[in-house]
């Protein structure tokens, strides 16, 4: 039973191995194409901007919060590309002396983590270049990244396995018809995903490898540190959340009272979940996976937890 399943992995990380080849992408010549965004056109679509929650704004300054979002996404994946990186690199290490195949799909994934993170710097340089100056994003990868890797990897890899889902997810909402949208970013999504489809598969793999290695009470402490991971990433949400309503109002051209510029701010912090915790975390994969891995005390603790961030 246990070689079947073996060769079974070995055989996923092969295919990885194959489809990263297949669908490598230049930042320049598929992405970009000398494009630049256009102020006409929304960047993220309705699906993750719930621009309709943002009910006393008007059409156009709905478009502004897309955009805004728009730039806030490019932040957030420069952010988590970061710890996933390391982590990736930290994981492969049990492969070296072993399975050559695992380690050629691992190092692949690094290969393209460079990539995603230039694209994600040179896209914030485009949409800063279009928006009115006054946005800010002062959240460090690298502090981050050294926070996240303190907890166990068990949570790390969990939190990577919601976060490559989630990528896959948003590029769905993106392929929805909406005349409306940018095509550059629209291909931001698309290419992103070619390759996150890759890596979300190379997560499930480590991180059952590395449960099948942990304690009942290791794993119940890892638990508790994915919950505190997810915790970590509300606070970034609930800072750029504030950050992003206070440009909005300073940026949009009329007097924007602190009433609405509350409830401005509530929007993003519940677009801003959607996208970084909810879409992942109720993603049917990443709900089969983790309930393997838990048990049922343990899948109530962090539903609780998720249930306080709405
Ligand atoms: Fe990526
Ligand atoms: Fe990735």
């Amino acid at each position: 039973m246990h070689a079947i399943s073996k060769s079974t992995d070995s055989e996923r990380y092969a295919r990885c191995i194959r489809a990263s080849k297949r669908v490598r992408w230049d930042i320049d010549e598929d992405v970009i194409q000398g494009r630049s965004f256009d102020r006409s056109q929304k960047f993220l679509p309705d699906g993750l901007s719930l621009v309709q929650e943002f009910t006393t704004l008007a059409v156009d300054e709905k478009r502004f919060v897309s955009q805004i979002q728009g730039r806030t996404y490019a932040n957030m994946f420069g952010l988590v590309e970061r710890f996933i990186n390391a982590k990736v690199l930290e994981v492969s290490r049990d492969h070296w002396l072993g399975d050559q195949v695992a380690l050629e799909a691992l190092v692949l994934q690094l290969l393209v983590a460079e990539p995603h993170q230039e694209l994600f710097r040179r896209i914030n340089d485009l949409v800063g270049a279009t928006l009115p100056a006054g946005y800010h994003f002062d959240v460090n990868p690298d502090a981050v990244a050294g926070v996240v890797l303190s907890k166990s990897t068990w949570a790390v890899l969990a939190l990577t396995l919601d976060i490559e889902l989630f990528t896959q997810l948003h590029y769905r909402h993106s392929i929805e018809p909406d005349a409306e949208l940018s095509a550059l970013f629209k291909d931001v999504f698309l290419y992103h995903w070619k390759e996150e489809s890759q890596h979300a598969i190379l997560d499930e793999l480590e991180w059952k490898r590395h449960d099948a290695e942990l304690t009942v009470e290791a794993r119940d402490r890892a638990v508790d540190e994915f919950i505190e991971l997810v915790g970590a990433v509300d606070g970034i949400l609930q800072a750029q959340a504030a950050s992003d309503a206070g440009y909005f109002a300073a940026t949009c051209g009329r007097t924007v009272d602190e009433a609405e510029t509350q409830a401005i701010e509530a929007g993003f912090l519940k677009a801003y979940r959607w996208q970084y915790i909810h879409s992942g975390a109720a993603h049917p994969l990443f709900g089969k996976i983790l309930s393997s891995l838990i048990t049922a005390d343990q899948g109530q603790r962090i539903q609780a937890a998720l249930d306080t961030l709405h």
